[in-house]
């Protein structure tokens, strides 16, 4: 099946992912000569949970490209309030905006959204899913700030459990050659197992520790992460979590000069806001980053031709099954209108909104 909605950075090709970032680099040398190319269009931002960063650079985005915006940012100004389901929504939105980014507390909601959309539909956060553009602004700078995508040691530090940003991370630097990655966590907010299966199949070697301090001297990248307080089920464990792993100038002291030091934000205080000042510190640069990453990617999406477009398997339908996910779209009674759609790999039958496995 071929379409224009960005779920998730795995269906674009290696070859569109360079295509993105070589495009981010040249907008951001030269913005004037992209400043009319979305003049008439419009883009909808249906963010039903909080953000900053992404709604506010797809915003600037869509306006720096010469378009305009619609939308939300507090569905219960909106008649999601009164009740209104995913398919109406959007339903209507695509028949008024050019294109959607869209943020959704739950899992799956992306894909769902995607099959009632006529226009482009990108995935800003589909709860503890994907957040593909997040994905992209950190590879726009490393390759900004590294000057390549391949050959690093990164190390991802905090919640690699919860972190979607971290997996999707993993799982594009994977696809580049020579990168290795060195995982600081609490054995409780470890990576999932599918992620370690992703870096041995790619041939990626990697290494597990509880230390930040002895982690960081050969790092060319730390990804510092914030612990997600609000993917956990208690206030006691989440508690446990907080503040165990902390990046301050005695640790940074550490590094090598050429380190980056990345995180997409918002912080809490896993980074000491001394550090904010080290020229390795580049977190405040990659959210700007992101916004060259997403303008490229709207002009790409927007363009006429079907040049740029994903590719994804066709679902299979089976009322015999059920997502066993219980935080996922199709098993929220107000979405009962969703076919359920799920695939198959290495025979396992998996949901086709949340990629969890089926019951
Ligand atoms: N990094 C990120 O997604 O930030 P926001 O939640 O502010 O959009």
């Amino acid at each position: 099946m071929k379409h224009k909605n960005l779920i998730d950075l795995e269906y674009m090709t290696k070859e569109q992912l360079e295509q993105t970032i070589r495009l981010a680099g040249v907008i951001r040398q030269r913005p004037d000569v992209y400043k009319h190319a979305c003049d008439g269009k419009i883009m909808a931002t249906l963010f039903y949970e909080p953000s900053t960063r992404t709604q506010m650079s797809f915003q600037t985005a869509m306006m720096r490209l010469g378009g305009k915006i619609i939308g939300f940012d507090n569905p219960m100004n909106s008649s999601v309030a009164k009740g209104e389901n995913i398919k109406d929504t959007i339903t209507v939105i695509s028949g008024y905006a050019d294109i959607i980014a869209m943020r959704h507390p739950t899992e799956g909601s992306a894909k769902a959204a995607s099959y009632y959309s006529s226009v482009p539909l990108i995935n800003c956060g589909d709860g503890g899913h994907f957040h593909p553009t997040q994905t992209l602004t950190d590879v726009v700078t490393l390759s900004f700030e590294k000057g390549r995508l391949d050959h690093l040691r990164i190390g991802l530090c905090g919640d690699l459990l919860n972190g979607r940003t971290v997996h999707s991370l993993i799982n594009t630097m994977c696809r580049f050659e020579g990168n290795s990655f060195v995982l600081i966590s609490t054995k409780e907010l470890s990576v999932p197992p599918y992620i370690k299966e992703i870096m041995e199949k790619a041939g990626c070697e990697y290494t597990e520790i509880d230390n930040l301090k002895d982690a960081i001297k050969d790092l060319d990248v730390l990804y510092m992460t914030r612990i997600q307080r609000e993917r956990f089920s208690s206030e006691e464990e989440y508690e446990s979590q907080k503040g165990v792993f902390v990046l301050d100038k005695e640790k940074l002291s550490y590094a090598k000069d050429d380190l980056i030091v990345l995180h997409p934000l918002p912080r809490v205080d896993e980074i000491a806001i001394e550090v904010d000042d080290d020229p390795r510190a580049c977190y405040f640069k990659q959210a700007e980053y992101g916004m060259y990453g997403r303008m490229a990617l709207i002009v790409l999406l927007l363009r006429a031709e079907d040049s740029f477009s994903f590719k994804t398997p066709d679902p299979i339908v089976s009322e015999a099954h059920k997502c066993s996910n219980p935080k996922c779209i199709t098993n929220d009674p107000q979405q009962f209108y969703l076919p359920r759609n799920f695939y198959k790999k290495s025979g396992k039958v998996y949901c086709d909104y949340c990629d969890h496995i089926a019951e």
